[in-house]
């Protein structure tokens, strides 16, 4: 599915992110930054070493990335120039933030894009695999934080990468609500 918001395209596709060639890709890390499984051990995997080395870097300068925020490395020998890490909530019920922590994550990552010049992105669905955030209300904080951070900002795609039919049914589905609104 394709949308338009302002002059970005907004694409909704089945597929693997580590496959994806806009300028950027979004990781769905954790706070140590020294990878996981998921889509974190899949773009370590396919980007190679090189990754890991500067996320090592990014925590001897500043540390841990604290749920919520993005840092940014190279691609590796991925398609995609760069990989901008974040940290989604893990979902614990609801009343902890979670909603607001996981738009943080998804601004965030839009904010530093934009700020490296970037013009291309594309996203996994943060949080809803081993974080078991709920995938409707992840689905629609994801594409409302992301609807307005691009009726703010001039970007050429947003892209989000699902890995099941059952989750791209659902941000379709969500989809056509937050666009509505
Ligand atoms: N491409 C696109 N999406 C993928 C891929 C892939 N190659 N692999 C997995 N996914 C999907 C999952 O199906 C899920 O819908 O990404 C979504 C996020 O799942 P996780 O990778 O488990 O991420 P998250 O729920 O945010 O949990 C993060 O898991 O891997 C660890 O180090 C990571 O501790 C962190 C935690």
């Amino acid at each position: 599915m394709q949308a338009k918001v302002n002059n970005a395209k907004l694409s909704l596709i089945r597929g693997d992110i580590t496959q994806q060639d806009t300028e950027a890709i979004v990781n769905a890390a954790n706070t140590s930054l020294l990878g996981g499984g998921g889509v974190d051990g899949a773009i370590h995997r396919a980007g190679g070493p090189e990754i890991l080395e500067e996320c090592k870097k990014i925590r001897v300068r500043q540390g841990e990335c604290p749920t919520g925020e993005a840092v940014i490395t190279t691609g590796g020998k991925l398609k995609a120039k760069y990989v901008i890490h974040t940290v989604g909530p893990v979902w614990s019920g609801g009343n902890q933030d979670e909603n607001l922590l996981l738009a943080h994550a998804y601004r965030n990552s839009l904010t530093l894009a934009k700020n490296k010049g970037i013009r291309s992105i594309s996203f996994p669905s943060i949080s809803t695999g081993a974080y078991r955030f709920p995938i409707h209300n992840a689905a629609w904080i994801a594409l409302s934080t992301v609807r307005d951070f691009l009726k703010e900002h001039d970007f050429e795609e947003v892209r989000f990468v699902l890995f099941s039919d059952g989750d791209l049914k659902a941000y379709e589905e969500i989809w056509q609500k937050v666009s509505g609104e």
